[in-house]
């Protein structure tokens, strides 16, 4: 399959540009999807070393090395591929369209198939489990912290009574029929967030930020950059928190008004406010409407 007929990449053009100066040593592709942006930065000159953990993507571009592993290892597969220092890193965080649109992988309330919901189909948890062996408080919880779902606890309820579901379509149905009437007609459709948080709890897609992040910017060079585009709150809030940790040295908890830690600045903010996709771009790949890219740079070791 075409690579940009998988996924098209968003955001393209300011990838490429935001890259363009760091200087030499690998740029990490952590998330590579369709191959779309990995494909443009080779193209541009750096070598890429690109990361996915979902073994159904397309081959890579030359001058691209694919590891089939979750970005979460990154740490430990760069040491194996004996890579220190990088130029940069990019998370181009979620799912892809290919994944979305294919009915069996289970991520989709539109078409319908199994619950799986899985990135790599080998790992042990599917969403089907979830949904059909956790207590109810269990599943409330998954939902509520994952996604701004204001009625985790009603979706939960109604998934235990519906048990066994089987099946995507089901389960959305289930999900629309447990939120009041008026505010289904509001945000999009109603199982949009129940199915994100699954998502992101069968994927540990938290988890693996905060481990993938930290190997990056724990490899970043001086003048190398770090980028995420984040398709949530969540991911985003956690991203510039740590971001900000970075430009700042403040390791203090955000609830102290006053820091008390030792401030020593290692990078700066290249990004003050989250970059999105302009208008055109949304109305070509709707799918962009929601991103939203922060960038940092490496100012001292
Ligand atoms: C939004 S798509 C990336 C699209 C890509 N930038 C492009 O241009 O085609 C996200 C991809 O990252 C992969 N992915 C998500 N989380 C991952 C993780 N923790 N480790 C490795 N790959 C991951 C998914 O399998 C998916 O293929």
């Amino acid at each position: 399959m075409e690579p940009d007929r998988y996924h098209q990449p968003v955001l393209a053009d300011r990838i490429v540009e935001l890259f363009a100066p760091v200087p030499g040593g690998p740029v990490i592709d952590a998330t590579f999807g369709g191959g779309g942006h990995s494909r443009l930065l080779a193209a541009a000159g750096h070598e890429v070393i690109a990361f996915d953990r979902d073994p159904d993507v397309p081959q890579p571009a030359e001058g691209v090395t694919l590891v089939g592993r979750p970005f979460g290892e990154m740490a430990a597969a760069l040491d194996e591929l004996g890579v220190g220092e990088i130029g940069g890193a990019f998370f181009d965080l979620g799912v892809s369209s290919h994944q979305l649109d294919t009915a069996e992988r289970g991520f989709s309330y539109r078409n319908n198939g199994p619950i799986d919901m899985r990135m790599d189909r080998s790992g042990a948890l599917t969403a089907a489990e979830i949904v059909n062996e956790w207590s109810g408080a269990d599943i409330a919880d998954v939902i509520h912290r994952y996604s701004d779902e204001r009625f985790a606890r009603r979706i939960a309820e109604a998934i235990v009574r519906s048990r066994p579901i089987v099946d995507t379509a089901t389960l959305a149905d289930v999900v629309r029929d447990a939120i009041p009437a008026a505010t289904r007609r509001t945000g999009g459709h109603p199982a949009r967030r129940t199915f994100q948080a699954l998502r992101i709890a069968v994927n540990d897609e938290l988890g693996e930020l905060e481990r993938g992040l930290e190997a990056a910017l724990d490899r970043l060079v001086v003048g190398g950059r770090c980028a995420v585009i984040s398709y949530h709150s969540m991911e985003d809030r956690y991203t510039k928190r740590r971001f900000v940790e970075e430009a700042t040295g403040c390791t203090c908890p955000p609830e102290q008004p006053v820091c008390t830690c030792e401030r020593v600045a290692t990078a700066k903010l290249v990004t003050r406010k989250p970059i999105r996709p302009g208008s055109d771009e949304v109305a070509d790949n709707p799918r962009a409407r929601s991103a939203l890219l922060r960038v940092l740079e490496r100012i001292a070791a």
